[in-house]
């Protein structure tokens, strides 16, 4: 399967290869190339096969490299996290670093493509190699129980206000972290943590950003999505993108896990799609209307039914 993102790597820097000249580049049989081929197709990465000429991608790719996410982390002064990796394929980077249990502070894993990425409420994560920006961070936090529960929320923001310096504008969050742009997901977090009764906790943060998804792969899934291509009219390169998150993120983190949510308040509120909207939350066997009023100041939902606010740490929200 690695060898699919060598193929994937060769097509991206030349108009046409033919099978022939890709096997001999990668030693490997023509046959092998063909698996290869459509392994990628299977993936979701479009690719024209034109007999005579031979293989051409029909969108740009530009492979993760960790040597210019670090300089990208360089130039804008971070030196905070202890490793940055990239890898070709993986199950998913957040049951990686989760199984890690790594003793560095803070430490970011890319993948270019997921067997099985993981989405929050035991979704998959769909993202074709080269269409996205996938990745985790492990970090460690001193206290026990830093009121995790608006961890993601801070995550969001941060995604949201990196994505600004690059002039990405109009993004909102809607609860509890999903990045979105009008009414579709542009990227999405989910958290999981390891808190000890006492003593420093344990957490991975996944994040998977759409940067050029392709509308075949848009159609097979169920909700409505949207790249950074679409949203911006640009394509932005990935190691970029890559460093403006991992930058902003370990500033962001570095403050919650100092002062905690309240310093993002505000940002909240400003980035809030769904202030004032009535939705749906079910939570469990529980299933309750109302007006959204925002959030508390743990990260709450507060949700306005029948005159009384009610506040849910979790929970599924259908807009109405
Ligand atoms: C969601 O459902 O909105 C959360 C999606 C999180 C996806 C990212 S992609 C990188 C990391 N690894 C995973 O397996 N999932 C997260």
């Amino acid at each position: 399967m690695e060898r699919a993102l060598d193929v994937l790597e060769l097509l991206s820097s030349s108009t046409f290869l033919s099978g022939e000249s890709l096997a001999k580049t990668l030693g490997v049989t023509r046959a092998a190339v063909w698996r290869h081929v459509a392994f990628l197709k299977k993936a979701g990465v479009e690719i024209r096969a034109i007999s005579g000429k031979g293989y051409k991608l029909c969108d740009d790719y530009e492979p993760l490299n960790p040597n210019l996410i670090n300089e990208g982390l360089l130039k804008r002064g971070c030196e905070g996290y202890d490793t940055v990796d990239v890898v070709k394929v993986i199950d998913s980077t957040n049951a990686v670093l989760s199984r890690g249990y790594a003793e560095k502070r803070l430490v970011a894993l890319f993948a270019e493509y997921q067997l099985a990425g993981k989405g929050r409420r035991e979704d998959r994560w769909i993202c074709p190699p080269g269409a996205g920006v996938c990745f985790s961070l492990s970090r460690w936090f001193d206290q026990p129980q830093a009121s995790f529960s608006s961890l993601g929320l801070v995550v969001g923001i941060a995604v949201v206000n990196a994505l600004k310096t690059l002039g990405i504008e109009g993004l909102k969050l809607k609860w509890p972290n999903d990045v979105v742009f009008r009414d579709a997901k542009l990227a999405g977090i989910l958290i999981e943590l390891r808190t000890e009764v006492s003593g420093p906790s344990f957490v991975v943060i996944g994040i998977g950003l759409n940067t050029c998804l392709g509308a075949r792969v848009r159609d097979t899934i169920d909700k409505k999505v949207i790249d950074l291509k679409e949203v911006s009219g640009k394509i932005f390169s990935r190691n970029v993108v890559a460093s403006v998150l991992l930058s902003g993120l370990e500033r962001d983190l570095k403050v919650f896990g100092q002062r905690g949510f309240e310093p993002f308040i505000s940002d909240w509120t400003n980035l809030d799609y769904l202030l004032g909207r009535t939705i749906r939350i079910d939570s469990g066997s529980k299933s309750v209307v109302g007006k959204v009023e925002g959030v508390d100041k743990i990260g709450a939902l507060l949700l306005r039914c029948n005159g009384v606010v009610k506040q849910f740490l979790s929970g599924h929200i259908t807009e109405l």
